[in-house]
């Protein structure tokens, strides 16, 4: 495992931004529910584990007022119920994400500590300058000095990973990231990008993946098995396809069709709608939440899955299906139902 080099005294180095001063308020509601059971990965790159259960800010851009107090709730709710790996990103919400976070971490007893925070660089600010600046805002929005985990959220061809990685690796380098990873990089990229770091290792590439959408992840899972890489999976739940919703002829709102093409794509979906069915029957004779199988499944393959939630109900649904442990028998049939092998 390498470690972090201690900074050299003598390296030039800009002080790490002051945390914004909030507002006092009171701090969030002591938990009358027992706090989920959520297990901590140690990553192979070093830097603080990361829980194998975590929630997504991103909210499909949907960010009126209305919108933004629900969100409030729900990440409260998320950590009052014991989730601390909260996935961000410069581009969520144009940066609303981030201090919607920032705000209601800052209201807990110990302001948050015990978070496992990740944001990631725009594919559009990848030379070095601008990663620094990025990461610079985050941190103000956070009202934090670091984050634990950064990332870059998508290659951009135009950008040569020679000069992103080492910005990257410079950050960890100065303590204002724990650990540095990428986003929906291919194994080519995955390989090249690490041929750039010369002392961090690349600890995690976040990449959609679940039961129905699983073609251009698994090779690049496997390589991150390889590599000791940890493979965070975004939408595990097929925007709520794989927790039973749309089974019963419910229309997929227009935005969810928009950022869900591949699952909701009109030639594909009656094929997934009934494989979903063929799940859901399957969770009522296993006795588990349908989305147990959905969030199990992708842990049994070594993926840290990173849930959406529109509401906190939606927290607790996941996180009872979290408690909820499907058998390897269930999850092996769940994986033929997915490919079709099974009705
Ligand atoms: N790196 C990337 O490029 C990238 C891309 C996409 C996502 N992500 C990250 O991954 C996170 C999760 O992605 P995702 O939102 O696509 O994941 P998802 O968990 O598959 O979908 C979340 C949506 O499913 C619905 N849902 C959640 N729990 C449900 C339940 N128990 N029953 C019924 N419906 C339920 C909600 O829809 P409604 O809100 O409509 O109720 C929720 O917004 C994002 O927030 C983001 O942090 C990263």
């Amino acid at each position: 495992m390498k470690k972090r080099p201690a900074p050299a005294k003598s390296r030039a180095r800009r002080p790490a931004p002051a945390p914004r001063r909030r507002p006092k308020t009171s701090p969030a509601r002591p938990s009358t529910v027992a706090p989920a059971t959520i297990e901590p990965i140690p990553l192979a790159a070093g830097g603080k584990p990361h829980p194998a259960l975590g929630l997504g800010l991103w909210a499909l851009g949907r960010w009126t007022a209305e919108d933004e107090a629900r969100t409030k709730a729900t990440i409260g709710r998320a950590y009052e119920r014991g989730i601390r790996w909260f996935d961000t990103a410069e581009v969520y919400g144009g940066g609303r994400s981030e201090r919607l976070l920032g705000e209601v971490l800052h209201r807990t007893s110990n302001a948050g500590a015990d978070s496992f925070v990740v944001s990631k660089v725009s594919w559009e600010h990848l030379r070095p300058t601008q990663v620094r600046a990025s990461l610079v805002g985050t941190l103000e929005r956070l009202a934090r000095r670091s984050v634990d985990l950064y990332l870059v959220h998508a290659p951009d061809t135009r950008v040569p990973l020679s000069e992103t990685m080492p910005a990257l690796e410079g950050l960890w380098k100065e303590g204002r990231v724990g650990a540095i990873g990428v986003s929906n990089f291919s194994v080519e990229e995955l390989e090249e990008a690490a041929r750039h770091l010369t002392e961090a290792r690349i600890a995690v590439n976040q990449v959609r993946y679940n039961l129905f959408d699983r073609d251009e992840a698994e090779p690049v899972l496997e390589h991150c098995r390889r590599e000791g890489i940890l493979v965070e999976a975004y939408t595990p739940l097929a925007r709520g396809l794989l927790a039973g919703r749309y089974l019963d002829g419910k229309r997929v709102p227009a935005d969810v069709q928009r950022f869900a093409r591949r699952l909701f794509d009109p030639d594909r979906r009656s094929t997934l709608v009934a494989r979903a069915r063929a799940l859901r029957d399957l969770a009522a004779r296993a006795e588990v939440p349908m989305a147990s199988i959905a969030l199990h499944w992708l842990r049994s393959r070594g993926a840290a899955p990173v849930f959406g939630a529109g509401r906190p109900e939606q927290v607790d649904a996941n996180l009872a299906a979290w408690a909820a442990r499907p058998s390897a028998r269930v999850l092996d049939e769940a994986d033929a139902i997915a490919r079709g092998e099974r009705a």
